[in-house]
């Protein structure tokens, strides 16, 4: 098979790592790709964001699958114009991926088929919004409605910090036209966890689940960024507990879009807090996380390409998905100053001291001509390691870690840190 991954970030590296491990491929296509891609793929330049060029490219290669990372060309319908030029692809239409594209049709979706989420109000009026704001208990959630690269949520404990993210969404505009409705919720209180499932449209198959860590420094202060690690299984939550979520939760949300002629298939991500009352959805994703991949498909055991090609066959149901028993750990590198601003071109040594058998999975990396790598984003790589238990997993990231260098880098020294002690 001839597969083409799209995307440019971790998970992307992530998928290809795992896709190039198929006995199916034989060629394999990352664009834009990154530094870790073009070492396991051929890298192509075209954006993940230019749809057109990359269906054309699709068809010029007679693609056998393409693989939608991140949520931008999905958004923009990629699924959708390859379907029609009969090229497969993993990944949601526009009209499913509304999941995640658009938070207000989302909770429209959740409140409609009885799925617990975040109660809250959506606004298109920035007075009408700050006097509903005046009102709420604190600590208050104020998102941008649209895409904002995981950056369009404020988590406020004061009323000023919360009319100061209202201002930045509605009149600023920092995230343009994402802005343009805004919703105001309540603060869900309770461990957080992502639950990744797998789907055709009929089957739904839950993936092992996860913990990602938005906040940008340890213990969970400073700003939201796309997230700074994860680690796989969390503790607290149970097999019971993914058997109860996949069917309250996922299977009604999936099996709803089928019957309202808008059917998923590829992968849906669920973002999740375990409140006193049960499980509420933060969040649903068209796509996989990142940084959650990192962790996730290294305890993969099946061919990820043989599932991939049972969702776009509509034949999940017969396939068998093995996970190891494992933990996973990753940890991202970013560049000094993400989430704000920062320099990039640093180059990034990784010394002949890091085991083997860590993933090194780069993002904002790119090779140079002669081979040297240097960063070229805000979150640079992951570090993940698996081990028989999570305390193994994570001193073997945090061993090697300290080999991996570039100026101004910067890194939480808590991930999974809560699973351990
Ligand atoms: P989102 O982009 O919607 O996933 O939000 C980013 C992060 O903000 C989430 O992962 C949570 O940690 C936090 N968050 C978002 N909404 C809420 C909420 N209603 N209650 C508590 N935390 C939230
Ligand atoms: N880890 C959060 C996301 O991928 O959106």
């Amino acid at each position: 098979m001839k597969v083409l991954v799209i995307g440019n970030g971790a998970r992307e590296h992530a998928l290809t790592w795992k896709i190039s491990q198929s006995p199916l491929v034989d060629k394999l296509y990352v664009t834009p790709g990154n530094a870790g891609t073009a070492g396991i793929a051929q890298n192509l330049n075209i954006a993940a964001s230019d749809v057109i060029s990359i269906v054309k490219k699709a068809k010029e290669l007679h693609a056998d699958l393409v693989v939608v990372g991140p949520e931008a060309p999905l958004a923009a319908g990629i699924a959708d114009q390859l379907q029609q030029a009969g090229i497969p692809v993993f990944g949601p239409s526009q009209a499913a991926a509304r999941l995640e594209t658009s938070k207000a049709f989302s909770r429209e979706h959740m409140q409609k088929y009885g799925i617990p989420y975040a109660a809250g109000k959506t606004f298109t009026d920035y007075s009408e919004a700050k006097s509903y704001l005046e009102k709420q208990a604190l600590p208050v959630v104020v998102k941008a409605d649209g895409l904002a690269a995981g950056k369009g949520v404020t988590v406020a404990s004061t009323r000023e910090e919360a009319f100061n993210a209202l201002q930045a969404i509605m009149e600023t505009k920092i995230f343009g036209k994402a802005g343009d409705s805004v919703i105001i919720e309540e603060c869900l209180l309770g461990k957080e966890v992502s639950l990744l499932a797998f789907t055709d449209g009929k089957t739904v198959v839950p993936m092992v689940p996860a913990c990602d860590y938005k906040r940008v420094y340890d213990n969970d202060r400073g700003p939201n960024t796309g997230g700074m690690g994860s680690y796989s299984p969390p503790g607290f939550f149970d097999y019971d507990m993914i058997l109860k979520i996949t069917e309250a939760i996922i299977k009604p949300t999936v099996y709803a879009m089928s019957q309202e002629g808008s059917p998923y298939k590829g992968v849906l991500y669920t973002g999740l807090i375990m409140t006193d009352a049960g499980p509420k959805v933060l969040e649903f994703n068209a796509r996989f996380g990142d940084p959650e991949t990192q962790v996730i498909l290294p305890r993969l055991k099946t061919d990820l390409v043989d599932i991939m090609m049972g969702v776009v066959n509509e034949k999940l149901g017969s396939t068998q998905i093995k996970w190891t028993k494992d933990a996973c750990v990753g940890v991202v590198m970013a560049s000094g100053g993400y989430p704000g601003d920062y320099i990039t071109g640093f180059p990034i040594e990784v010394s002949s001291k890091v085991d083997k058998e860590i993933h090194i999975f780069y993002a904002g990396a790119k090779k140079q001509d002669g081979g040297r790598i240097v960063t070229d984003g805000g979150r640079v790589l992951t570090v993940t390691a698996t081990g028989k238990t999570m305390k193994e997993a994570r001193d073997k990231v945090y061993r090697n870690i300290q080999h991996i260098r570039f100026d101004g880098n910067h890194y939480r020294k808590d991930i999974a840190a809560r699973e351990v002690t």
